[in-house]
This record gives structure tokens, sequence and C-alpha cells, in this order.
């Protein structure tokens, strides 16, 4: 174990603190030796501050963000910023004041004016993003020193992901705070202490900054606040229930002086944090393997996801020449621990101070960064880390190869030398730098008249995503006439190559030509050659790749002409339409609105109320299964998984998980004390792989031990033995080697296709082919279960994350051999399932469920993010071959269609997702003549699953092409076909419903009107003929999805209503609160049968032993199907109240009921409670089935 050391030959050494320390949410923590292995977020999350939520682990989804502040020595002042508690090492922030959702504001004290904007704007759904939301805000505010932008808002929340609420109403929530610069909380003094003194919440001083006075800094610790501190705006919230003082910074904090720390962490981890570089360089020195960490963004990626494991960290974060940020005659010279951030906000100011052409590379880069991850990312990440990564699709190092960038390098003897960007770089993840040396700083020269760098990138989005490809681009010119000749120039990509790359041959080629379409001609020939991207090149999208680097260099060649253009006469002009292609992306703030009619039924039903767990979900109170303490005993669970797509198993070698440490347990397929087959409609899967692996990821076994990082590393451990079987691995060689589910064949029919299409009636005939991606479902709380067992194991409980707690209920004595009776899941509420957990998480739980009931221990299974995406598969993919025959005017005939989905290797939901594929093959069209044919293809994935649409979105897909392809046929709109060929009322569907209430033309009309489609489209045309190199399109689609279950006996819901005595009601029902508001509706309900305010109603969990045999909450329909159940339930209360209601004039509801419970009729009390209230067939036929072949 190591220890505090106090490093007395250290040059910067100062008063040294006894032991190493954290403050949270303005609590002092003492961190013990022992765990540098922990992040952030495990430390908070396992003394219970769970409103922090783990959703990626990797920096990607911000739904850990919190807020860290610390005292800047260099700037002399506070600092606030927000970090992904997910990256961050836990002795990361050892001496600074961690902010997390708790500590800004919670139920009982008063929301802080953020949470309650968010709430009040309906800004969150599932919730599991929103501390995370309100993190980053807050963070903003606390660091801005006037009200910010818009713009900056939006930039802020660049790093968190919402995956059900849409961006419009949490923007529409904190937009407000960008509006006026009126006070906090409109009564200054709540933030003063005693004796009348103004505290600053930055510094936690007396100070005068909040009244706008600014003190200048006194490292004596007297008085000191530089930091203004200014309220910012709140004038549109009210925060008047917000009665907390806003946390101040820990006058500690501010007196203590920095100590080099010694500590350790699980496996002998060590970790250091000097103060000098003298001191890196002899740990360099000594462990020359040792890891270099400033942000921990690439490190902790590695160690999570690839799951190496590194001995020595030395954190550099507070090496004072490693973070210098010099600017210079020549250039700036930037520390190789300086975060991106400051990098930024350095080159932002100097743009604004230095001549126009010095900064060129400089607005490129502040370009890039703009780009670059999300803010939480870019507030720790380091230059040198991302430099000394080599990542091949860096964003800034091609940039440093363009614009001439200079590294300095020191050896462990502390001689420094240079090195060109240009030069550094010698293969994937491999640079110019030995065992005994770091990068010191990176020196990026100014640029000099006629010389232009600038950057590019292209990546699937543009906030937070990585490169396809990027580059950095630099010409040097002099003027010649009228003509620029090339003196100097630089061209380097990333993502073509295993390291960022440099076109040799293109730069020789530009140099000494004239800046003319010969030379983009010429030089576009040189970079074909110059640049190969090899066929198999790992990250595919060869030919898109290669068109990025010739497309980049275009559009550098129109922007330098229009550099030039812009201060001297020029030959070549770039053309008014070729501009287009030069503009860079401007964003302007979002901007949206919401309209919806309020009519009222009642007291709430009808009314626009805020979610009802929103006041908690602002919070992080809100409990999610992961957030529930473990109890005492517990185990964590991982799952030993198979590595090949399709094997025989051969042997186990558990013997290194069993003597890993913290292990408890290992268990496979023998072990079921049950039945190993399982599957939601047949058994085709098994619990534990037995005998045969039919994926990756397939669960082979599962191990339990004291930690959840004790379980995985256990897992990792067992290996296994594989006889490797030919696989399928597409939808084509599932279809070509015949490989289908049994029995999933299916066939619709209408009319007569082979009929039409032999008869003259059809003008033309086209086929297509359309393929149809999978997709994640992304639900920002990863699957989570926690199994427990009662009475000695003759009762088992669990608390799950899922859209069906019965089915868990049904997997797990179905597994563990006990009647469902004894088993209970519970599910209070979920972040987020869009079809994801209404059948895989059960076999998770089932699975966690052996370990727990035969030890009889409590067991808890949280996937990370990347287990969860590896073994719970998809949305399916789909491929549709279609035959569609129509007349010369647009009107579509008959429609041949072959439909397959890829089920992966079991059936699960599969066929009924293939059917409601089929049943919307139509979209909203009228066909005569219908035939289609649909198949479950078997491949080696791990089985799709449903997703939001089940099915329909594919099948309307489909459609949708081959409208579109008639339209370029006949040469016209596609909005002309659609419109000719909608179905009406009256029209007899391909499944024999026939359409009532079809509202379809009229709104398609009305929604044409109210848009100005027409408009719209005209504007696009104009602008498309005036624009050569950007394109816009309009579209104007309609749908028609039929919503409930296709298993008719499913659209059936239940309900239990408990009234008390004081007036208010306890609803149970089968459906699951996802987000989507479901026990607000419900609870609406109940409110306005009752007539009582919604405030009265109160819906606490679902639970299998309340509501029993309930159907997932999916298929749309659970709104529809709970809130019947329970306003059923309500009206019987009712009616059985009512010979007392009627008696008098009640001043109350609550008085009514306490009536109905004490008197008697006929001896009998009035049942103030409704049990298992079964709606059934709610939906009644709406649907038929399909046809078996
Ligand atoms: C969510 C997310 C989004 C991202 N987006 C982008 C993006 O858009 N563009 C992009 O280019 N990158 C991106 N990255 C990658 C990463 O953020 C950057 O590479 C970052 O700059 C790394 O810096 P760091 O301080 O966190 O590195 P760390 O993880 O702390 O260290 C990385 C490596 O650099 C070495 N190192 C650090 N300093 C030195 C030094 N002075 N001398 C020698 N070696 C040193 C370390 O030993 C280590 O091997 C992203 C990462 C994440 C997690
Ligand atoms: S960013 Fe940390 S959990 Fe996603
Ligand atoms: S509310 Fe944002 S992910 Fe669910």
């Amino acid at each position: 174990m190591g220890s505090l050391k106090n490093e007395e030959e250290m040059e910067q050494i100062v008063e040294e603190s006894k032991e190493a320390i954290l403050y949270v949410n303005g609590v002092r923590k003492v961190l013990p030796d022992g765990l540098a292995h922990l992040t952030l977020l495990e430390y908070l999350r396992d003394f219970g501050l769970t409103g922090t939520k783990l959703g990626c682990g990797e920096g990607g989804c911000g739904a850990c963000t919190v807020m860290i502040s610390h005292y800047d020595r260099k700037l002399k002042k506070c600092v606030h910023y927000a970090v992904n508690a997910c990256l961050a090492p836990l002795y990361s922030v050892e001496g600074m004041h961690v902010i997390t959702v708790e500590g800004v504001g919670n139920h009982k004290r008063g929301l802080h004016p953020i949470q309650k904007s968010l709430e009040r704007y309906h800004g969150s759904q599932c919730g599991f993003c929103t501390p995370g939301f309100i993190m980053s805000l807050y963070a903003l505010l606390r660091s801005s020193q006037t009200p910010p932008t818009e713009e900056q808002i939006e930039e802020s929340l660049a790093g968190n992901l919402c995956r059900c609420t849409g961006y419009r109403p949490i923007v529409d929530a904190f937009r407000v705070f960008a509006k006026t610069d009126d006070a906090l909380y409109a009564d200054i003094s709540s933030l003063s202490l005693q004796g009348g003194e103004f505290v600053c919440p930055s510094t936690g001083k007396p100070c005068s900054c909040g009244s706008k006075t600014v003190n200048d800094i006194d490292t004596n610790g007297q008085s000191i606040c530089s930091a203004t501190y200014k309220p910012v705006s709140y004038s549109e919230v009210d925060g008047s229930t917000y009665t907390d003082k806003e946390l101040i910074f820990p006058p500690e904090l501010l007196l203590r002086k920095l100590t080099p720390l010694s500590l350790s962490g699980l496996g002998g981890l060590k970790w250091y944090r000097p103060l000098t570089v003298k001191y890196v360089l002899e740990l360099k020195e000594k462990y020359p393997n040792a890891k270099l960490l400033v942000g921990n963004t690439e490190v902790g990626v590695e160690m999570r996801l690839k799951r190496i494991q590194y001995q020595v960290f030395i954190s550099v974060t507070h090496v004072p020449e490693l973070n210098m940020l010099n600017v210079k005659e020549d250039g700036i010279e930037i520390g190789a621990a300086v975060r991106l951030t400051e990098l930024l906000n350095l080159l932002r100011e100097v743009v604004t101070q230095h001549p126009a052409h010095e900064t060129s590379a400089c607005k490129a880069f502040i370009e890039q960064l703009k780009w670059f991850a999300g803010t939480q990312i870019k507030n720790v990440a380091s230059v040198g880390g991302n430099v000394c990564t080599a990542s091949p699709i860096s964003d800034l190092n091609p940039l440093w190869m363009a614009a001439r960038a200079k590294f300095r390098i020191i050896n462990c003897k502390g001689n420094i030398r240079t090195a060109l960007a240009e030069k550094f770089f010698l293969g994937y993840r491999k640079v110019d730098l030995a065992g005994d040396e770091i990068l010191l700083s990176v020196f990026l020269p100014w640029t000099r008249c006629f010389e232009y760098v600038k950057e590019f990138k292209q990546a699937h989005r543009r906030d937070d995503d990585i490169a396809i490809v990027n580059a950095g681009m630099r010409v040097c010119l002099e003027e010649k006439g009228e003509e620029w000749v090339v003196s100097d120039a630089s061209i380097a990509y990333g993502g073509v190559a295993p390291l960022s790359l440099c076109a040799i041959k293109t730069k020789e080629f530009l140099i000494g030509k004239k800046w003319n379409q010969d030379v983009l001609r010429g030089a576009l020939n040189v970079l074909r050659t110059d640049i190969l991207i090899k066929e198999d090149a790992p990250g595919g999208m060869v030919e898109f790749r290669k068109s990025l680097t010739l497309s980049f260099f275009f559009k550098f060649f129109l922007w330098v002409l229009h550099q030039i253009e812009g201060k001297k006469p020029i030959k070549e002009k770039v053309l008014l339409s070729h501009l287009s292609a030069i503009k860079s992306l401007h964003r302007p703030p979002l901007v949206a609105s919401q309209d919806y009619e309020i009519k009222k039924h009642g007291t709430s039903v009808g009314s626009p109320e805020v979610h009802l767990s929103s006041r908690l979900q602002v919070t992080g109170e809100a409990e999610y299964t992961d957030d529930t303490p473990m109890p005492p005993n517990g185990l964590h669970a991982a799952f030993v998984l198979s590595k090949k797509p399709h094997a025989r198993i051969l042997a186990i070698d558990d013997s290194g998980a069993k003597s890993s440490p913290g292990f408890a347990g290992i268990f496979f397929a023998k072990d079921v004390p049950g039945s190993n087959e399982i599957g939601p409609v047949v058994m085709d899967e098994e619990l534990f792989a037995s005998e045969f692996v039919t994926c990756v990821g397939q669960v082979i076994g599962v191990v339990v031990a004291d930690t959840h990082e004790n379980a995985k590393r256990a897992a990792g451990k067992v290996h296994v033995e594989y006889e490797e079987l030919p696989a399928i691995l597409s939808i084509e060689d599932a279809v070509s080697a015949k490989s289908f589910h049994p029995n999933t064949e299916k066939l619709l029919r209408k009319g007569d296709v082979d009929l039409c299409f032999q008869s003259d009636q059809c003008d033309k005939i086209i086929e297509g082919k359309v393929q149809v991606g999978g997709q994640e479902h992304f639900y920002l709380e990863p699957h989570s279960s926690l199994v427990w067992t009662m009475d000695g194991g003759n009762e088992v409980h669990m608390i799950s994350s899922t859209q069906a707690p019965q089915k868990h209920q049904k997997y797990v004595s179905h597994v563990l051999g006990l009647p469902m009776s004894k088993v209970v899941c519970k599910t209070k509420r979920i972040g987020g399932g869009f079809g994801g957990k209404e059948t895989r998480s059960a076999f998770l739980a089932a699975a966690a469920a052996i370990p727990s009931y035969l030890m009889n221990r409590p067991v808890k299974i949280t996937l990370d993010r990347d287990i969860d995406m590896m073994t719970s598969g998809q949305r399916h993919s789909f491929l549709g071959k279609y035959k569609v025959g129509f007349t010369n005017n647009g009107k579509v005939l008959a429609l041949d269609l072959q439909i397959y989905n890829n089920a992966g290797n079991s059936l699960d939901l599969s066929l009924a997702i293939l059917e409601r594929a089929m049943f919307h093959s139509d979209n909203v069209y009228e066909i005569p003549n219908v035939r289609i044919f649909g198949s479950v293809c078997f491949t080696n994935f791990p089985s799709h699953t449903a997703f939001r649409g089940f099915g329909g979105p594919q099948g309307m897909l489909i459609a949708e092409n081959w409208i579109q392809r008639i339209a370029l046929e006949l040469k016209k709109s596609p909005e002309e076909i659609r419109e000719m060929n909608f179905q009406g009322e009256g029209s007899i569907l391909h499944y024999g419903q026939q359409l009532e209430h079809c509202t379809l033309a009229q709104l398609w009309n009305e929604l044409k009107l109210s848009c100005d489609f027409l408009k719209a489209r005209d504007e696009v045309d104009q602008f498309n003929l005036h624009n050569r190199w950007k394109k816009r399109g309009v579209a104007m689609i309609p749908t028609k999805f039929g919503i409930s279950f296709t298993t008719k006996f499913m659209n059936q819901a239940g309900a239990l209503v408990n009234v008390y005595t004081d007036g208010t009601v306890l609803v149970t029902h089968g459906g699951v609160e996802m987000g989507q508001g479901l026990h607000t509706k419900v609870a609406q309900v109940a409110a306005s049968a009752f007539n009582i305010s919604l405030s009265s109603v109160f819906i606490s969990e679902t639970s299998t032993d309340k509501v029993p045999n309930a159907s997932p909450t999916a298929a749309s329909a659970s709104s529809d199907m709970y809130a019947a159940a329970v306003l059923d339930a309500c009206e019987q209360i009712k009616a059985r109240m009512e010979p007392i209601a009627s008696q008098r004039n009640f001043s109350s509801f609550a008085e009514i009921v306490r009536d109905s419970s004490i008197v008697r009729k006929k001896g009998k009390k009035v049942p103030l409670s409704t049990t298992n209230c079964n709606v059934r067939q709610f939906t009644l036929s709406r649907v038929s089935n399909s046809l078996p072949i």
C-alpha cells in the first residue's frame, strides 16, 4: 500500500497537508489510500449519491456529469467546470470540491431554479439523463460572470444525450437563463452568512463580489475572491422555493497547499501526483511504462472497454511546466497538460488581439475544437493526451501537422529536443517518443501573410462524434501579377490510415504551381495515388472516405481562392453558386414550439401536467434499479460470454475465475435447478449455453463476486475452448442457405397480383430491393436487476429495469423450478426501454436469480454499456424485394413483396415483428392487388427484439422507397404520387380490416396548408438551383400505425385502486413507467374519476403481487388500457360509495371516504379497494392475423 509522501527534494514544495481529501456537496471526505482504481462516479454512488448516473461509462452520454471546483493557482481564482464522473479517476479530484445534483436542490428543501425550469418545461421523461443536464447547465452558470448566450447554453449541452425527451423542451427550459441578468433569487441577502456579510459562492469567503466589486487575490488566504460571482437570470423561473444557499467553495481548500501524492489501488496499482516536471521525469525513469494522465479520456476508455490493465499512473495535471500557455513573438507555446477548453479560450482571445493573417491556424483550431467531443471532455482532455495517443482519427493531429507545429520533448535527464509535428507520428498509436521521454509542450507558429490553414472533419453528426475522415491543410502563396504561386503547402489527413498521414506527393506537386483550376485538377489526380485506402481498411466506408479526401481538398482550394479574392484582384474567381461548398456550418439557436389544445375533463384529464416524477428526476432523487442500496451480504454478477458466433463448446476452465479476488461463485447450465430452456413465445433459447453457442455475447455462465469490478474480472478469466462452426451473418446468407426459424413463413394476399402484372393494366412495372439496417435501443439506463431470496429461499423477490415485470416473474420461476406465486418482481420506473426491455431483460434477471437462489444471497446485475449492446439484441434489420405495377398517372395497381427480417439466434418476438412489417407494407396506399411473403431469418447474432414501431417503420420505409421510385420514373413529385394513392374511408386493407373514421386526406391537406408545403418546396428548388455543392430537401410523408398487440388476448389490463380515509388514492396497475408519462396519465384519470386533485393520487410502483399477469408495457396501447382499467376500478368504488355520498352534502372526498369506511350497510363496510379489475380485449379485433403458409 502506498502513502502520502512529503517529497522534500522538490522545488515547489509547499506546506503539505496530512491527508488526501475531497469535498462533496460541501462535506469534507478523507480519501483513504488504496482507491486508485476507482472512478469518481463509483466512489459517489458507493456512498449513496446515486443522482449521478452511469449511462455509458465512456464519456459519451453525460448522465454522470458533476461540477468540479478548484482554486486555480495559475489563474488565481476558483474555477468551476463540468466533468464526466465516469472517466474522472477518484484521486484526480483530490483537494477539489465536487458538486453533484444532490448538492444543487432537492424536493424537500426546494428546487434550484435550473431544476424548477426543467421540470416546468416538461424537460424530463424517463429522467435518467436529467441530472446530467442539470449539472452541465449548473456548471455553465457557476462559471459565467455574465448570463451565458443561447449558443453557449446549447454548446454546454453537447456532451449530454437524451434518448426520450427530445432536446427542444430541455433547451427551452435552459434558454431562460440567457435572457436577463436580474438577481439570482431576488433577495441577494439570501447568500449572506453570519453578520450579514456576503459570502462568495465561488471562494467561500466573505467578499463584495455579490455587489459587483472584485477583490484581488491574496495568496495568504485573506479575503480571496477574483471570480466575480454575478447572479444569473432566473427572471422567468420561480425560484422562490429555493431557500438554500448556493454551496460555497470550501474555505479549507483555498488555504490548503498542494501536495504531491503517492497512492495505490487494487492489483498493486500505483498512483502518483507529482508537482514538478523533475519529479515526473524521475518517476518516468523508474517506471518507463507508466501512463501519464491528464483527463483520462483515452486511458479510462482503454481500461473500461478494452480491459487493459495499467500498473502505474502519473497524474500531471498540477505540473506547472506542463500547464504553461505562453503567447510569444513567433507563436503560442502550449503545455502538454493544457486542457482543450483552456486552449480554446486562449485561441478565441488571441484571434481578437493579433493581426488576422497571423491567426489563420488559430481559427482553424477554434473551428475544429468546436466540434471536438462534448464540453465535459474538453474540460479535462489535454493537448498532450491527444497528441501522444496518436489516434488515427485524432481531430487535432492533422492540424498540428499542417500548421507547422513543433513538439518539444524532454527526456529523463532533462534534455529537450524538438520534433516537427509532420514527422512525429510513426504508426498505429506510435509516436517519436522514447521510453524515457515525455511531451513537454507544443509550439504553434503564427501564420504568415497569404498563408492559410483550414480544418476539415466529417462525422456522422456534428456534435460530439468521432471523425470518419478529418484533415488539416495549409498553403502559403506568393503574388505574381494577378496570379498566386504556392511557395509552401501541407496536406494532412486523419481517418485514412493507421496514423495521421501527410499527402507528401500532393505537397510536392503543389509547390511552385499557380493556384488555379489546373492545379486543382492536378492535385486531385495526385491525391488519388497519394492517399490510398485499402478495400479492407478498418472502419469500412472506403469509397466514401476516398471521396472525402478529394472533396476536402476541393473545398480548401475554393476557400483559399475566396480568402484572396477578398483582399486582392485575382484571375480565378469563385462562382457564387460554388460558395455553398465553403460556408462553415452555423447553427442558429434551436427554436421550436408545441401547441396543444387544453380540453379538461374533470379535475385533471386533459390538463398538461408535468411528469409526476419530474421533481424527483431533476434533483436526482428518482430511484432506478441500480440505485437500490445493495443489501448486506449482496453479490455482484457478471457473465461469461461467448466469443464465437457459432461453435461447439469443448471445455470450460474456470480455475482462473475461482482464484480471482472477491470471487464467490460460478454457475453454468448444469447448475440450473429448474429448466434451462426459455423464450418468450417459443422456448428455443438456453439460459446458459450448454453445448453450442450461436452468437457472440451469448451467456455461457454467471460469476458472482463481492464487487462489480471483481465479478467482471473473474468472468474474464474463464477460458472456454470452442470448435468453430460455420456462421450465418446476413439476411442474404440466411436466404440462400434457407436458414429460417421454424414455422415463420407467412403470406398475405389481396386481389390477384400475377393476373394484374400479366394484364395490360400496368403501364409500368418496377422492381427493387431495400435494405433496412438495425439499430441500438440505447435506453440511457442499462439493463439491471437485483434479486434476493426470503424465508430461506422459499420466496424470490426482485427489482428490475423492465417493461414486463410479469415476464421476469415467469422466467425466474421457470429456471428455479418455483411456482410463480413465490416470485415477485417490482419495477418503480425505468430509464427508457423502447422495446429493448420487453423480453431481453428477463434473461438477465433469470441468470442473476440462479446464484441468488442457490447461495441464498442478494445478487445484482447491471450491464456495462458495451456488454449491454453486445448481448441484448437490436432493432431488426430487414430486406424487402418488391415488384410494383402502376399506371402512367402514378396509380399503383399491384405490389408483390418479399420481406425478410434478421431475427438472430432465437425467435423472441421476431415473428410478430415480421407480421407487423407485413401489415404496414402498404403504408397508407390503396393497392388493389397485394401479395406479401414474409420470413424470419435465423442468423448468428444475438436475438433481435422489439423496438419502437415493432416492424412497422421497416414496412413503411420499404413502401416509401417504391413510392419515390415511381415519382422518379414518372418525373412527378413523390407527394403527388402519395396523394393519388391514399386509402380512404371504407378501404379494405390487405389483412382484411376496413378503415373507419379515416382522417388521412383531411389531415394531409390541413398540414400541407399550415406548413405551406408548396412554398417550402419552391424555396428548396430555388436554393438547389443556385447552389452547386449544397443541396436541400423537403418531404411530406404520411404514416398509418396500428396500435395494440396483434396477439389479441394481450390487449387486457389490470389495476388495483386503494382509497384511504384521508382522501388520498393509491393506484397500482400493470404498466411500467418508462418516461412516457404512463403513471401521470393514469393518475389524472383516477383524479378526474374521483373529482379530486392530482396530488391526491399516488402511483408507487408496478408489482406482480399487486396486479398479476399483466401484458408488457408495449404496443402503444398502455395508456389506453391501464387508464381504462383504473377508471373501471374507480367507477366500481364510486358506485359502492354512492349510497353514502348521496345521503348529504359532504365537504370533501375525504369526508365521504371516512363515512364510507365507518358506516356499515347491512353490517358490511364499503370496500374501498378494487383489485384485479381486468379490462379485456380493449382494442377488440382491430387486426386479423396473417395466414400461415
Ligand atoms: C467521449 C469522447 C469523445 C472524444 N472526442 C474526440 C474528438 O472529437 N476528437 C478527438 O480527436 N479525440 C476525441 N476523444 C479522444 C480524447 O478525448 C482525446 O484524445 C484527449 O485529448 C486525450 O487527452 P487526455 O488528457 O484525456 O488523455 P489521457 O487519457 O489522460 O492520456 C492519453 C495518453 O496520452 C499520454 N500522455 C499524456 N500526456 C503526455 C505527455 N505529456 N507526454 C507523453 N505522453 C502523454 C498518456 O500516457 C496516455 O497514454 C474523445 C474521447 C472521448 C472519451
Ligand atoms: S458520460 Fe459518463 S456515463 Fe455516459
Ligand atoms: S429523459 Fe432523457 S434519456 Fe430519458
